[in-house]
């Protein structure tokens, strides 16, 4: 397969794991570029459930490489504890997992200073995953962050580490938090480093040399690009680049050994935490929640629902320059007798096709519906494009016009067959 960025394309949890579980078979390499353990990557494998975090989903076919990259942020207890997990559940890590020696750590003061200021905010909060993400990119961006290549350097982590503490504990004390131990951090994050030392290697290297020798790798998006940094809801955003060019940034592959750009989008609108939705509805969310769905795979909170917006995605499709999409959770909308499709937005009497980058502005958006008849039965058994009902295709068609982009792959459920080309 072609050398190919996956992106989440709408708030995050579009079903990016299921999709890179299926892409994997024909690929040869999976990477992570970004993000941490704020990601929730759900895969289903007959009857067992797998729930990633850090480790990329391609781990679940062991022949395959997974690279953890150096844009991704890595609390490495949290590492070992999946890594431990995944084994339990019988699935073989070993030689088939490298993690960049240029990641940045995750401390657990970062997940300190994420609660508190989630805390200070108040009602204006992001609502994170509390995974420490935000402080730990601040201190990558401020060349205060410790990197994997220093853990597994004991001497330099105790001295770097200590460093860090004292600096750390002055603000967290002044925040009203309790100070951190030294010595505790330093033995569990050193006895961590050493479980991971195995799996450190030059990332940058090991992926050049694989594609030059025609392996083909695949890239794992984190989160969605409205939680991207620049081009997301900011500050209702994740702190990395989740479109396609932090794959790039992310892995050290240039741009021009990127072939393909595959978005992944629900057949609705979810979103997690704070920030705007413009086609939120209540209606659709007590259908998916009454049918145990949408519920967040890192926190378990309930996730926002809404009718698939089309601007959003047309947007996502620009800045990411998707060729493909992929449309999971089709059979979510199996009882909708007509389903609504934002197409634009109003607001003080003027009509927007694109995203306003006013935030209050956005969060005022009123949604442009146009309306498409559902196909009111179960599509889960289908196993090919010619299998959905014509309303299906109808539905798909509509999407992929007001979009932009072509329909790649088409998902019915979420196990491995219930996916199929759109064609
Ligand atoms: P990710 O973060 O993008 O990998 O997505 P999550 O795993 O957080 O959330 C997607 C959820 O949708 C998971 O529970 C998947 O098992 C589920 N899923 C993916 N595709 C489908 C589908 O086509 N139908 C159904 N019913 N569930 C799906
Ligand atoms: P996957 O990879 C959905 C959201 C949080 C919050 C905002 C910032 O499973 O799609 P952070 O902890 O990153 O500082 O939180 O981003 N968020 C996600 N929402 N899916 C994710 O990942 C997310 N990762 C972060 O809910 O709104
Ligand atoms: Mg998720």
């Amino acid at each position: 397969m072609a050398n190919t960025i996956l992106v989440g394309a709408q708030w995050g949890d579009e079903g990016k794991g299921k999709i890179i579980d299926v892409l994997t078979e024909k690929s040869d390499i999976v990477v992570r570029t970004q993000g941490g353990n704020n990601a929730g990557h759900t895969v289903h494998v007959g009857e067992k459930k797998y729930v990633l975090h850090l480790v990329p989903s391609g781990i679940l076919r062991p022949e395959k490489l997974c690279v953890i990259g150096n844009g991704v942020v890595v609390d490495p207890v949290s590492l070992v504890d999946e890594i431990d997990g995944l084994r339990k559940l019988g699935v073989e890590i070993g030689e088939n997992l490298i993690l960049s020696e240029t990641a940045h750590l995750v401390f657990p003061y970062h997940r300190l200073l994420d609660e508190q200021r989630e805390l200070k905010k108040a009602k204006n909060k992001i609502g994170t995953t509390k995974r420490g993400i935000g402080p730990a990119y601040g201190d990558k961006a401020a060349r205060t962050g410790v990197r994997v290549i220093d853990l597994v350097n004991p001497d330099r982590f105790r001295r770097l580490l200590a460093e860090r503490i004292e600096e750390n504990n002055e603000f967290l004390q002044t925040l009203g938090a309790e100070p951190l131990s030294f010595d505790e951090i330093c033995e569990q994050y050193l006895s961590a480093g050493e479980e991971l030392t195995p799996f450190v290697e030059n990332t940058v290297v090991r992926l050049h040399e694989a594609i030059k020798s025609g392996k083909s790798v695949l890239f794992e998006g984190a989160q969605g690009t409205f939680l991207d940094l620049d081009h997301g809801t900011y500050p209702f955003v994740t702190s990395s680049n989740t479109t396609a060019g932090g794959a790039c940034t992310g892995s050290g592959v240039p741009p021009h050994r990127i072939e393909r750009v595959i978005g992944v989008i629900k057949a609705y609108t979810t979103r997690v935490g704070e920030g705007p939705l413009p086609s939120e509805n209540r209606e659709i969310a007590d259908l998916l929640h009454d049918m145990g769905r949408e519920f967040g795979a890192t926190t378990g909170r309930p996730r926002r629902c809404g009718w698939f917006d089309a601007v959003v995605v047309k947007q996502a499709v620009m800045v990411n320059g998707i060729d493909d999409l992929a449309v999971t959770n089709l059979d979510g909308l199996d009882t909708v007798e007509r389903i609504k499709v934002c197409v634009a937005y109003q607001v003080d009497g003027k009509r927007y096709d694109y995203m306003p980058n006013d935030i209050d502005l956005l969060g005022r958006c009123q949604p442009i519906y146009e309306e498409v008849p559902g196909w009111m039965t179960s599509v889960g058994e289908a196993r090919c494009w010619s299998e959905l009902p014509q309303a299906t295709r109808d539905y798909l068609g509509f999407i992929a016009e007001k979009t932009g982009a072509a329909l790649g792959l088409i998902s019915v459920g979420p196990g491995r067959d219930q996916t199929f080309p759109a064609e």
